[in-house]
């Protein structure tokens, strides 16, 4: 599985960490992400990502800033993500489980490195259920239509 990773200046070293646990786990990793500590402009790597997973470059992404939130309401506003912005494991499973996520972001300033792995992994290891679930995100994608 492909996996995209972007972050702003805010994440460098926990981007570089993310990527070294995802790589040990067997993922391929592509860095979409600034490697400076410049101060840079986090909307640019939350639309870069989004645009590689609807493009399918990468099966799912995932985003780091000082708190996910301003990076993951960037990728949002691709038509085709589904980004949830998580500093616990639960949300972050039921978020695939029941939302069928494409990207995770979370916040360095925000979580640690052990907790941000345990998320990742909920995250990465959970399924979308479909069901009752995909009328509801299929109801979530069709405000992208009425906006067309
Ligand atoms: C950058 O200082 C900070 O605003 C950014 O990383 C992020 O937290 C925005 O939501």
């Amino acid at each position: 599985m492909r996996i995209g990773i972007g972050n702003d200046h805010s994440a460098v070293e926990m981007k570089k960490e993310v990527m070294k646990f995802l790589q040990d786990l067997g993922y391929e990793v592509i860095n979409y992400g600034t490697d400076s500590t410049e101060s840079c402009d986090y909307p640019v790597y939350g639309e870069k990502i989004g645009r590689a997973v609807v493009a399918k470059e990468v099966d799912l992404g995932i985003l780091i800033c000082g708190t996910g939130v301003g990076i993951s309401l960037a990728a949002n506003k691709v038509k085709g993500v589904r980004a949830v912005v998580c500093s616990e494991p639960y949300s972050a499973r039921l978020s695939r489980q029941h939302n069928n996520t494409n990207i995770l972001a979370f916040g360095a300033r925000v979580v640690g490195i052990e907790l941000a792995k345990m998320i990742i992994e909920e995250w990465l290891n959970a399924e979308f259920e479909g069901g009752r679930h995909q009328r509801r995100v299929d109801m979530i994608m069709d405000i992208e239509k009425r906006d067309e």
